[in-house]
């Protein structure tokens, strides 16, 4: 197994060994998380902190029960109620959960690069769970975790990503995840969200929806990032859905056996129909389940964790 990384901050940078052992090794937790038993004892002693300031639901309580399955001490770092809103810097405030003894510091933030910026001074392992519009790999790995134990590959599957690209960290992460791996990635949505400079990526770039859907075996939506728009980049939301929603009409363009998924949250009726995000080709949930997975694997492997300890 290839990892002796101390930090999680992007997948851009890891190589194609890098994120197998990732991805073998939260299959190896998944098969943990289906025993009677679920807590294991690599984090035991370890103190965990889930410093978000931006909010979040999914990442932030499955990186909770990760770290808590793995037996560490769990702070969760509230930011409105802490003195970041006093002014503290990002600096000082990891400074002083350092001087608490925190080992791991999972960290979500508005600025793109916030994470790395951290892992220059901090002595803690660094996870980036999301920054700016940059990255959030952990939604990556999973993304792709879910792709290969569903399809049982990743290599020359098309993947189609649907929405907001142009502000969308888990775009980045999926894009370079599945991309190393050798899928085919192709970007939809209104050229002012899918600019054809992602094309330098190595994906395909299109603005047809039912071209974009015809040969997919997966279709990832992405809701609208509002809180990182700083201009109007369409007339309205209504318009959006009625030229790029994926609704029961359109879905006859998606074949019988393509995976539809989304990060989550989702905003039911602008970019996805509810009943499609309920129905049978959904695997919206599965993601969820498999994220923490994939969060034990990586709080285990930055810490120091060997495959071999799993068996
Ligand atoms: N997918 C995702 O990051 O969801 P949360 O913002 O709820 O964590």
């Amino acid at each position: 197994m290839t990892w002796n990384r101390s930090h999680l901050l992007d997948l851009q940078s890891l190589s194609v060994a890098e994120l197998t052992a990732i991805l073998d090794t939260a299959r190896a937790f998944k098969a943990i998380n289906e025993r009677s038993i679920k807590r294991v004892p690599p984090l035991r002693g370890k103190t965990v902190v889930n410093l978000f300031v931006e909010p979040s639901t999914r990442t932030r309580i499955s990186f909770e029960l990760a770290a808590l399955r793995l037996s560490a001490d769990v702070i969760n770092f509230s930011a409105e109620a802490s003195s970041l809103k006093k002014g503290e810097t990002l600096r000082d405030t990891v400074r002083n959960l350092e001087s608490l003894n925190a080992d791991i510091i999972i960290l979500r933030h508005g600025a793109s690069g916030a994470p790395h910026y951290l892992a220059r001074f901090a002595r803690a392992h660094i996870i980036n769970a999301g920054d700016g519009a940059h990255e959030h790999p952990t939604q990556g790995l999973l993304d792709t975790f879910t792709i290969r134990e569903r399809k049982g590959r990743v290599a020359g599957l098309n993947v189609t990503i649907l929405g907001d690209i142009l502000y969308s960290r888990v775009a980045r992460s999926n894009i370079w995840a599945l991309l190393k791996l050798g899928a085919n990635v192709t970007l939809c949505g209104p050229p002012t969200l899918v600019p054809k400079v992602f094309e330098r990526f190595g994906c395909r770039v299109i603005w047809d929806l039912q071209e974009a859907l015809k040969d997919a075996d997966v279709v990832n939506l992405l809701r609208i990032q509002h809180e990182r728009q700083r201009v109007t980049m369409f007339p309205s939301l209504g318009e959006y859905t009625a030229l790029f929603g994926l609704n029961q009409a359109r879905m006859k363009w998606v074949k019988p056996d393509a995976l539809i998924m989304h990060p989550g949250p989702i905003n039911r009726g602008v970019e996805l129909e509810g009943d499609i995000a309920d129905g049978a080709q959904s695997v919206i949930l599965e993601q969820v389940t498999n994220g923490l997975a994939v969060r034990m694997a990586v709080l285990f492997l930055v810490n120091g964790g060997k495959a071999a300890e799993l068996n």
